[in-house]
């Protein structure tokens, strides 16, 4: 018989605000994501682009409403002279993009033309630091260049440029992966570091309001939440990151789109440890932070798989199927429900790396089922938390179990109550039972993301294999919402 899971929506207390942040993006210099990705340059092309910036790829984020975009890396950041990308284009230096690739670029996409995007997609531009291999100096006059409005030696610089009116870039990391790729530093040397980056941060008119965020733990490490919550002063700090990939083993990733469904499981295991993770760097966060005021800020999250044949090791570049589709919903369903003190987060990467939304080749551009996904849930950005309790079934491998169904729900300003679910199991559908009073069939509507395979991924040659449907599988019977989830399955329902 069909297994049966009930949702109870608790609609009476009021959660937290779902920050729409929480629905970040990441471009980082890597591989195809800005060069031969978003950016086309000044070059003859036939793509249609505006500044270089390629008008396929704005649309379909603004599609997504992309609340922020995180640049220019990752481990990249660390590498990062920004003084090397403003100016005329044929004056500025190359750089070797020594973590990935060993390419040298040509410093022809920087400041102004990553910022200029942002205003082009609508998002808030989240930049990150060199702090690996920079100054304290280089990082507080990149502050001043792109956010100080009056007179003063870097807005001056920025206005020779050709910009007037600053950009007041809001988020700013300090670093990335200070641990590792970010200068292999210790939580305490980092701690020191970050204070001293932070004092240089503040303290003139146009910084008021800017959001400091901390390069933060490799997935369990507490020690390093504990030690920055511990040593850097509340008034110097708005938030830290944490950074989790759902990858099968480090040595043996295994491929994108051929995978048995033992990978898959595994896959499924590590995206579900996400849950733990924000739970237990939560708690930490509690200790130093009773009142919940510095984010915890996911700013790299997602499946990472080996790169497709043929293609540069160091790019990154790979597929995505309906697997990375059950990563994403799960993964979004527990930042939702952990609204209160993830306020931030961001999938890696926009473009053409890892768990991307979007991929290309040449004038094409395909939307991937994670896509689909961020594009259902966009109606929980900034809506109120409906906490809700799952009475879950397994989905079972060998002697290993994980819950088969994820869910959030929440209310948006206009009153319409949504909530998103995930069922991961490979095989089984499920029926799933909301208890919800005085509802109407009339009042319920919905979309299903689903696929024959859990392989099945969209290709330039089908790019419409997968794609979201109506979902119509659903029946109100005695104060109960039933609906049918298919496996390896999500649905977001609209309930007016
Ligand atoms: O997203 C790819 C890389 O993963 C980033 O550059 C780094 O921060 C992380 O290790």
């Amino acid at each position: 018989a069909q297994k049966e899971v009930s949702i109870k929506i608790d609609t009476e207390s009021k959660g937290p605000v779902i920050s729409k942040h929480i629905y970040g993006h990441f471009a980082e210099h890597l591989g195809r994501c800005i060069y031969d990705g978003f950016y086309v340059g000044d070059k003859e092309t036939k793509i249609p682009n505006t500044d270089g910036v390629r008008n396929d790829i704005v649309a379909a984020l603004k599609e997504l409403q992309i609340p922020n975009l995180r640049w220019p890396g990752g481990c990249f950041a660390d590498t990062y002279h920004w003084k090397d990308g403003i100016g005329p284009k044929e004056e500025r230096p190359t750089i070797v993009n020594r973590w990935w690739g060993d390419v040298t670029e040509d410093n022809s996409f920087g400041t102004h033309e990553f910022l200029n995007m942002c205003e082009l997609l609508g998002t808030a531009p989240y930049l990150s630091g060199n702090v690996g291999s920079g100054t304290v100096q280089e990082f507080a006059d990149w502050m001043q260049y792109v956010n100080n409005d009056g007179v003063s030696p870097m807005s001056d610089l920025r206005r020779e440029n050709g910009r007037e009116d600053a950009w007041n870039v809001k988020y700013w990391g300090v670093g990335n992966e200070a641990w590792g790729c970010g200068g292999n530093m210790t939580a305490d040397y980092y701690a020191n570091v970050y204070r001293q980056y932070a004092t240089y941060m503040g303290g003139w008119t146009s910084n008021e309001g800017i959001q400091k965020i901390a390069s933060g733990a490799s997935s369990g490490d507490y020690d390093w939440t504990e030690t920055l919550m511990k040593k850097i002063p509340a008034r110097l700090i708005d938030g830290i990151a944490l950074h989790h990939y759902s990858v099968i083993d480090w040595d043996n990733k295994g491929s994108a789109s051929e995978f048995s469904e033992e990978q898959y499981f595994i896959t499924m295991q590590r995206a579900y440890e996400m849950e733990e993770l924000v739970t237990k760097h939560i708690e930490v966060m509690d200790k130093y932070d009773p009142e919940g005021k510095i984010d915890l800020v996911v700013d790299e999250w997602g499946g990472w798989y080996d790169v497709e044949e043929g293609t540069n090791p160091g790019f990154l570049f790979q597929q995505n199927t309906m697997r990375d589709a059950m990563i994403a919903g799960m993964t979004l369903n527990i930042f939702n429900n952990h609204a209160n003190r993830v306020k931030m987060a961001n999938l890696a990467q926009a473009v053409n790396v890892l768990q991307a939304v979007i991929l290309t080749d040449e004038e094409k551009m395909i939307l991937t089922p994670t896509y689909h996904v961020m594009r259902m849930y966009t109606v929980h950005h900034d809506a109120t938390l409906m906490p809700l309790e799952i009475n879950n079934t397994s989905y079972v491998k060998g002697d290993a179990e994980l819950p088969a169904i994820s869910a959030s729900a929440s209310e948006d300003l206009d009153g319409k109550k949504h909530l998103s679910i995930v069922n991961i199991d490979a095989s089984q559908s499920y029926k799933i039972r909301v208890p919800f009073s005085g509802v109407k069939k009339s009042q319920i509507s919905g979309e299903v993301l689903a696929s024959g395979k859990i392989q099945d991924h969209n290709t330039f040659e089908i790019p419409s294999h997968v794609a979201p449907e109506e979902f119509k599988d659903f029946k109100v019977k005695e104060g109960n919402v039933e609906l049918t989830l298919p496996p390896a399955s999500v649905v977001v329902l609209e309930i007016q």
